[in-house]
């Protein structure tokens, strides 16, 4: 379904930096209304004063807050309703990583990792459901990965993390095509934010931004992209897609340079 993101209302989650904040300055640029969230509250309080100095009467509003905590959500939601009765979008972008191998590795960081990354954005969308079913062309987006397509070694919880929203979404995109409700997934690869400076635990040597990354400006212009065109399921990079494609065709080819990589 095609869409315009002009006029919509869409709620944006980890709006405080990198994808999530070129998001929303893309989207209100666009003409959207907003309704930002992330902890850091004085970071989307220069955001919102950051897209008001563009145009002063653009319907944006911040609520800062934990987006694993149930009551901070369901806040959330209520605001939302409150402020606009429906919602035409919700952005699951907030996410963490972590990196080192599984056998380093505690159970508190698998948890973090499910609680940011898979378990919050689906308690979020079933709060969702009934203001999106008031919604205009309702659309839920899920900032995934490739590594949620493909995993890797040395981020075995954010594989898993990414995997499972991306299957869930695969399933829930059947189930909520029947009351309106669209469900795209993009899945970027390495991406020119604080991500790794923000992960909850490394215990590599690694650097792990690479000289080749996406910006998040290209990020944020493909989920656009993906959200007025209706697109699916989107893997933003040559060297993504690449990665998916040799696991599908040559997955034992796949499996052997990933356990060399990892020594
Ligand atoms: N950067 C990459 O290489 C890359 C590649 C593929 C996919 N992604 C995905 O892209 C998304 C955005 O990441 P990014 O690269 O923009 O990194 P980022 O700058 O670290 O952004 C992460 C966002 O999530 C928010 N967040 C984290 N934990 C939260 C919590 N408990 N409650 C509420 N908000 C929380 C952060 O805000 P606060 O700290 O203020 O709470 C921040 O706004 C993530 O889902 C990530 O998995 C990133």
């Amino acid at each position: 379904m095609r869409r315009k993101v002009a006029d919509k209302r869409l709620l944006v989650t980890g709006a405080s930096s990198g994808i999530g904040k070129e998001l929303a300055i893309q989207l209100a640029a666009k003409g959207a209304r907003l309704l930002v969230t992330a902890r850091r509250g004085e970071l989307l309080d220069s955001l919102v004063h950051e897209i008001r100095s563009n145009e002063s009467n653009r319907d944006v509003a911040a609520l800062a807050g934990d987006i694993t905590d149930p009551d901070f959500r369901f806040r959330l939601i209520e605001l939302a309703q409150n402020r606009w009765g429906r919602l035409d979008g919700l952005v699951n972008n907030a996410g963490v990583g972590a990196m080192g191998r599984f056998t380093d590795s505690t159970p508190q960081t698998l948890r973090q990792v499910m609680e940011v990354n898979f378990f919050a954005p689906v308690e979020l969308i079933r709060l969702a459901i009934p203001l999106l079913q008031r919604g205009q062309q309702p659309i839920i987006v899920n900032m995934g990965s490739v590594l949620g397509h493909r995993a890797v070694p040395l981020k075995s919880e954010y594989c898993a993390s990414k995997f499972a929203l991306h299957g869930l979404g695969d399933a829930l995109r059947a189930e909520l095509a029947p009351l309106g409700i669209d469900l795209t997934m993009i899945s970027p690869s390495t991406t020119d934010s604080d991500f790794f400076e923000h992960a909850i635990q490394d215990t590599t040597q690694k650097t792990w931004k690479n000289r080749g990354a996406t910006s998040v400006k290209q990020v944020a212009a493909a989920t656009i992209r993906a959200m007025s065109k209706g697109t699916h399921d989107v893997i933003l990079t040559l060297g993504g897609k690449s990665l998916v494609l040799l696991d599908r065709i040559a997955p034992t080819l796949a499996d052997h340079a990933m356990q060399r990589w990892a020594q």
